[in-house]
């Protein structure tokens, strides 16, 4: 993090990489500005209660935003039916809900027809929340607020997601690191660099400014990550804003079930296993 803003934002600098946990959005949608005279959105929430629970379902949600947003930029009369599948934890700096945001705009600009660039849809993003450009493209280096978006090389590798029964509010993550005086971690040259070269590299590396702030609030964010780097993980760091820490793992191997169980008793929830899918150096 490079520092708070006069527009209340922070000037970061943050490596983001696809991960293999997905929601699922479906979208049935017809513009035909002859036949409708009105645009009509709905939206359907399905998944695990404890997690539907804290999805907002009204004109709040972000993905409904996208489709209203969108809608009005390209002059859009006629329906969108968006169903989303939850699969992905809320408020666990893991991006779920810019994801869901990126793919509407990005399903509905072709349903619709809205033919927008991508310059555009990226702006429309950018409007909705700072990390949304980054979830229309791969891994990517994103800077400013996060709108920024510079495509990154990676190697695919394996994690072990540890997600909480507690979330984190984003606008709260930022509001801490200003209370505790701002700290900024290294120059971030080494863990792109790292990124192309395995997890032996990118481990050590790996640093997130919002934890320490953070985990001092919720110190079970510590300790998860202390007990995935004891169970032998090349690193282990908070993503994002939090609540979620991500363990990187040298191998495919999973952790040992005596593990999984530890880490389960800390957070309250099983652990996870996703890959990020590797873009080769030119
Ligand atoms: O942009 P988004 O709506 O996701 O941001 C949520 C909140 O997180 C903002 O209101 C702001 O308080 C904080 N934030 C920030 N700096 C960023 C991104 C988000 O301070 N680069």
């Amino acid at each position: 993090m490079l520092g708070r803003r006069g527009d209340g934002y922070h000037d970061l600098e943050t490596a983001v990489l696809p991960i293999s946990l997905a929601d699922r959005i479906e979208v049935h949608a017809v513009s035909n500005p002859t036949q409708f005279r009105t645009l009509s959105l709905s939206l359907e929430i399905t998944g695990e209660p404890d997690m539907v629970r804290r999805v907002p379902a009204d004109e709040s949600n972000l993905a409904l935003r996208a489709a209203r947003v969108l809608a009005e930029r390209a002059g859009i009369r006629g329906f969108a039916e968006i169903h989303m599948q939850k699969e992905i934890p809320v408020a666990a700096g893991l991006g779920g809900g810019s994801a869901d945001a990126a793919a509407t705009l990005s399903a509905l600009n072709d349903l619709w027809g809205a033919s927008l660039e991508p310059g555009e849809l990226s702006s429309i993003a950018a409007e909705l929340g700072s990390d949304v450009p980054a979830m229309l493209r791969g891994p990517s280096l994103i800077r400013g607020r996060g709108e920024d978006v510079i495509d990154l090389r990676a190697m695919p590798f394996h994690w072990v997601l540890v997600t909480f029964d507690f979330g984190v509010s984003t606008k709260e993550a930022y509001g801490w690191w200003d209370e505790d005086g701002g700290g900024t971690g290294p120059d971030p040259g080494p863990v792109l660099e790292a990124l192309q070269a395995g997890p032996a590299e990118l481990g050590p590396v790996m640093f997130n400014d919002l934890e320490g702030p953070v985990a001092r609030r919720h110190p079970r964010i510590a300790e998860a990550k202390r007990v995935l780097l004891g169970a032998g993980a090349a690193g282990a760091v908070m993503a994002g804003s939090g609540s979620c820490v991500v363990g990187l793992l040298p191998t495919a191997e999973p952790l040992s079930a005596q593990v999984e169980d530890e880490l389960e008793r800390l957070s309250g929830r099983p652990v996870g296993y996703v890959t990020s899918p590797g873009i080769p150096p030119e």
